[in-house]
């Protein structure tokens, strides 16, 4: 029997488009001798939509039918919302491919532990503190892994009052330029560097259009490497690779939009830079309690050598340009090998934590 997998992508954030272009990618390579692939497309306004395997080149207008996850426990079924005679479709397991936020936030994988659902990637804990940047720095930091100093700012502590001093901790603090960031994004969204004091209260403002907490960190001049993260409790790390961005850094036009962009696969580095940016990838990965899958970015200061971590991704990009999986090809895993690496690693998690005692048991 093959193994039900429901791909959900698209949803609710300025990455949808990306999302349409990894599910693209994730269905063209997955093996169809193992899976029955189910297409489930989120809008913009949240809806579901189970697509034709066509979707990728279908038009707006074609939605498909729309469903909804069936409301019981242990039961991964999509129900059709407007004609509930027509029949449910049942699935295995789940692979979100949603980024941002609702995505890959732990919010959508809440969604799933509520119905007992096996799927793929981190859980809730561990996605919504690799996708806020100001949690997952004082974890990492806890953990002994370098993270370029930062300050945190929530948007009342801008407001006019404080606002200087904001400005002037900024300045004392990290010095010029700075990175400034939305706490919860993703694609470089609502990310500006800041060269002065004068253009810091416009990137202050612009990153609040995306979240209501901020960071403002140190900028380097620093080369960019990702390492690609695979497993649960015993993760195993791919060979470093680098990025050249030929923009500022690396930004959304330049991740997505630019084919200039180039990536190095293996990064040039010595051997032992090799080893320990791999040691530290994992050691990152269970920092954050991640599982199955996250691609871990490094900051290396091309000025004093110093490595930094710069943020995890629980749902790393799949598009034909994305390092992850390139990353493992690099490194002895091809593509579908990954995917079924990924897959079962997900049901396995859901059997692990499945059976936990829910009613409290006396001895008596
Ligand atoms: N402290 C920093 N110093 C230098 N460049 C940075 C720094 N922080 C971010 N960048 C640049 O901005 C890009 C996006 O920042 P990042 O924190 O990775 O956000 P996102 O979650 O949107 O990918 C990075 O890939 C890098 O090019
Ligand atoms: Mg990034």
């Amino acid at each position: 029997m093959k193994l039900r997998i429901g791909l959900l992508y698209g949803g609710r954030s300025v990455e949808h488009e990306v999302s349409i272009s990894s599910a693209r990618s994730i269905f063209q390579a997955l093996d169809r001798d193992r899976y029955d692939i189910s297409l489930v497309e989120v809008d913009y306004s949240g809806h579901w939509y189970l697509r034709e395997p066509d979707a990728f080149s279908a038009k707006e207008s074609e939605k498909g039918m729309e469903v909804s996850l069936a409301p019981v426990p242990g039961l991964a079924t999509l129900l059709p919302v407007a004609d509930p005679s027509q029949p449910a479709i049942a699935l295995d397991v789940i692979f979100p491919i949603i980024h941002g936020r609702n995505g890959e936030d732990g919010t959508l994988q809440g969604l799933l532990e509520l119905k007992e659902i096996p799927y793929v990637g981190s859980g809730v804990l561990s996605s919504a503190a690799q996708m806020d940047k100001d949690i997952a720095k004082k974890l990492l930091a806890q953990a002994g892994l370098p993270v370029v100093p930062w300050l945190t700012f929530r948007q009342h502590e801008l407001k006019d009052d404080q606002r200087e001093a904001a400005e002037n901790a900024v300045g004392v603090q990290l010095g010029y330029p700075v990175f400034v960031k939305p706490a919860n994004s993703g694609s470089s969204v609502g990310i500006s560097k800041v060269k002065d004091r004068e253009s810091l209260a416009a990137a202050l403002g612009e990153a609040l259009r995306h979240d209501d907490k901020l960071i403002v960190e140190r900028g380097l001049d620093a080369r960019e490497i990702e390492v690609a993260v695979l497993g649960d409790d015993v993760p195993e790390a791919s060979v470093p690779g680098e990025i050249k961005p030929s923009h500022e850094f690396y930004d959304y036009q330049a991740k997505y939009l630019d084919s200039s962009t180039d990536l190095l696969i293996p990064a040039p580095l010595s051997d032992e830079r090799s080893a320990s940016l791999r040691e530290m990838a994992t050691k990152a990965f269970r920092a954050l309690d991640a599982a199955g899958m996250a691609r871990v970015d490094f900051l290396i200061d091309r000025v004093s050598d110093e490595i930094y971590i710069n943020e995890l991704n629980s749902l790393p990009g799949f598009t034909d340009a994305s390092m992850y999986a390139q990353l493992w090809q690099a490194t002895g895993l091809s593509m579908p090998e990954l995917l079924d690496r990924l897959i079962d690693l997900a049901l396995k998690r859901n059997q692990r934590r499945g059976g936990f005692q829910r009613r409290f048991a006396s001895d008596g």
